[in-house]
């Protein structure tokens, strides 16, 4: 069965827009046969052995990542990936979750992790987006589920919203959860055959897991849509927060100091 049809047949559009609004998180267990996912681990291995247009590689300390740019990256190269990602059903579901102006998909992400090593922090991401993930492998807590706090993402949506318009700058949100919040965190472990797909909106409290020996591995694709109407990353040129980048000085703190949180300052690890 090709793409479209498995997706066609798998997802139901309101009800995943639902879960995603009420939960923050939506869980497809084996939305993709096969003989998909066997064309979706050539697709990720070509990125890695021939890095094709528009692919670039990151750091990732639990192991390698290769980032997409899906506005340069030739479509024919990568078609099982792209059809997936790209789909009229995928683009229904982000529409209707993004603000208007939001780009759907710009960056795609395929990680490898081999290293015995906490994947991410539990954190919220610095910028708001809707990610989904696939699973190239049969995932449980051994290598690598993703875990999400079920409904987080209103609360710390909330703390967002009055921290910006406080004039704070996303690099200073305290995302990263703090041993004292810890207990009140109820983290549910996705697991999942290879082929399921995990949607969720990052303002959840999530982490990446990891792998419990070096025997394990783990292998996703992951996209991401932005928010739109965000402030930029880059801090703008000689405001209060590029002056403590460059030079380190000490400057008033920013507003909503939130005692034992600490901040991801941009990535999803410390
Ligand atoms: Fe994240």
């Amino acid at each position: 069965m090709d793409i479209a049809s498995q997706l066609e047949r798998r997802i139901d559009v309101r009800a995943t827009i639902n879960t995603l609004k009420s939960d923050g998180f939506c869980f497809i267990e084996a939305l993709l046969d096969q003989d998909a996912v066997a064309g979706l681990n050539v697709e990720f291995q070509k990125v890695f052995d021939e890095l094709p247009l528009g692919v670039s590689m990151g750091t990732h300390p639990p192991g390698r990542m290769a980032t997409i740019d899906t506005q340069t990256c030739d479509a024919a190269s990568l078609p099982i990936t792209h059809s997936v990602f790209m789909s009229s059903k995928y683009r229904i579901i982000s529409e209707a979750m993004l603000s208007k102006g939001s780009k759907i998909n710009d960056k795609i992400v395929m990680t490898h992790e081999t290293k015995v090593m906490p994947i991410s922090d539990i954190h919220f991401d610095s910028q708001r987006a809707l990610k989904t993930l696939i699973y190239l492998l049969d995932t449980d807590v051994g290598n690598g589920a993703i875990s999400y706090c079920k409904g987080s993402h209103v609360e710390n949506s909330a703390y967002r919203k009055e921290f910006l318009s406080q004039g704070g700058h996303p690099l200073d949100l305290q995302n990263i959860v703090s041993e004292s919040e810890l207990e009140s965190i109820n983290l549910e472990c996705v697991s999942g055959p290879a082929g399921s797909m995990v949607i969720f909106d990052t303002d959840c409290w999530h982490s990446g897991g990891c792998l419990e020996n070096d025997t394990k591995e783990r292998r996703i694709i992951r996209s991401r849509s932005k928010f739109a109407g965000q402030p930029p990353m880059r801090p703008n040129r000689f405001s209060p927060l590029w002056f403590r980048r460059r030079f380190n000085i000490f400057l008033p703190p920013p507003p909503f100091e939130i005692p034992g949180r600490e901040r991801t300052r941009g990535t999803s690890r410390k």
